[in-house]
């Protein structure tokens, strides 16, 4: 199998978790990591053995001596990084959402597509065990044709005000829409052609977070499904959950339920708390990364290694940008959106 250097351009939250499989993977040899804030970038190295350090994308790409980067900037500032290593010929990882406005994911597209280089975006719920389960038995037929689906996924409010220091920025629609949207597109393998969307706001506004709470949203698919999605960034930060995730599928010849939030296998308990441990998401055994936010990036480097498909085509991810943008659109008007793909309809 092909061995991969792999450089990491963002050293935040997820950037740590780029940095943990690529340290373990017998197929890559992580090289560098660069982020803005050199302290980071500092920090992350010494973490992990990241042999160089850059603070600019532009030093970085002059180094150059590496095959393929994970780009984990937040969520709107994707778009100039990925179009600048399609451009010096680099393969990408690229963080979800691909891209927050309609002329950035045809931008990328573009440039991925002219350099022949190969991107896949993190839309990593589809590594997730109940829905690559799900998936599964939808493959196999036990459900029929599905009818339709009510998918939840929320975070607690401590996602928005102290997790991300950019959430007023972005919205919980890139943050956790793009998954939920993307994981329906998948498991209908449908297009949604047109979204009804409200929202509410005043929450996170009091709390100094100037961003929407939560957004309910209508679905149709082309062939006649329909769905409910629900993201919202305000349940109570005691949730021992910090998603609480929800999803019910239904076919005209079975039902799926899945809650993702609580797998009951694990409680801890003290005298001031109770939680949850991470047991499924981004956990280690004995000293191994497991956890299917792990996975996902282990499949980008199989995959590119054995020069297969990505389980996550750069088209859908575009395609569930541009969705995310006619949700907005209906959430601002109240008012029902076709959603237009363009090229990629
Ligand atoms: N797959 C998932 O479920 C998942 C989970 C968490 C975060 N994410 C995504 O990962 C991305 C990063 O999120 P995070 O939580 O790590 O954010 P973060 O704020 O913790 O880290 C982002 C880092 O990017 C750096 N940065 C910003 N602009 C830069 C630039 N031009 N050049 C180099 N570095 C730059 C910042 O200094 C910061 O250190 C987001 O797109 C987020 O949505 C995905």
């Amino acid at each position: 199998m092909k061995n991969f250097r792999i450089a990491i351009v963002g050293a935040g939250v997820w950037g740590d978790t780029h940095a943990a499989i690529y340290r373990e993977h017998p197929n890559v040899e992580p090289v560098a990591i660069c982020d803005k804030n050199v302290e980071r970038a500092k920090a992350l190295a010494e973490k992990y053995g990241l042999p160089r350090v850059f603070s600019s994308v532009d030093d970085l790409l002059d180094y150059g001596d590496f095959e393929a980067v994970s780009i984990v900037t937040p969520d709107f500032l994707h778009a100039d990084i990925a179009v600048k290593c399609a451009e010096a010929g680099k393969h990408m990882l690229i963080e979800k959402p691909l891209a927050t406005t309609r002329e950035d994911v045809f931008r990328i597209v573009e440039a991925v597509n002219r350099n022949q280089v190969r991107a896949m975006v993190d839309l990593h719920n589809r590594f997730s065990p109940p829905f690559a389960e799900a998936r599964r038995l939808i493959d196999l037929g036990e459900l029929g044709t599905l009818q339709n689906a009510y998918f939840r996924l929320n975070d607690i409010k401590w996602v928005a005000t102290d997790m991300l220091s950019w959430s007023a920025s972005s919205s919980i629609l890139w943050f956790l829409g793009s998954h939920s949207f993307d994981t329906l597109q998948w498991l209908f393998q449908d297009r949604v052609t047109r979204v009804y969307t409200v929202s509410n706001r005043g929450v996170l506004d009091t709390l100094g977070v100037k961003t929407e709470d939560t957004f309910l949203s209508t679905l149709e698919f082309s062939r006649g499904g329909i769905a409910q999605m629900e993201n919202g960034w305000i349940t109570p930060n005691a949730n021992p959950c910090v998603n609480d995730i929800k999803c019910n599928l239904t076919g005209d010849k079975g039902m799926i339920a899945i809650d993702a939030s609580n797998h009951n296998l694990i409680q801890f308990y003290s005298d001031s708390k109770v939680t949850v441990p991470d047991i499924i998401v981004r956990n280690q055994i004995h000293g191994r990364v497991k956890g299917f936010a792990y996975e996902s990036i282990r499949s980008f480097v199989d995959k590119l290694a054995s020069g297969e498909p990505f389980i996550v085509s750069l088209e859908d991810a575009a395609r569930t940008s541009l969705a995310i943008l006619a949700i907005m659109e209906s959430a601002k008007n109240r008012m029902p959106v076709e959603i237009d793909y363009g090229p990629l309809a």
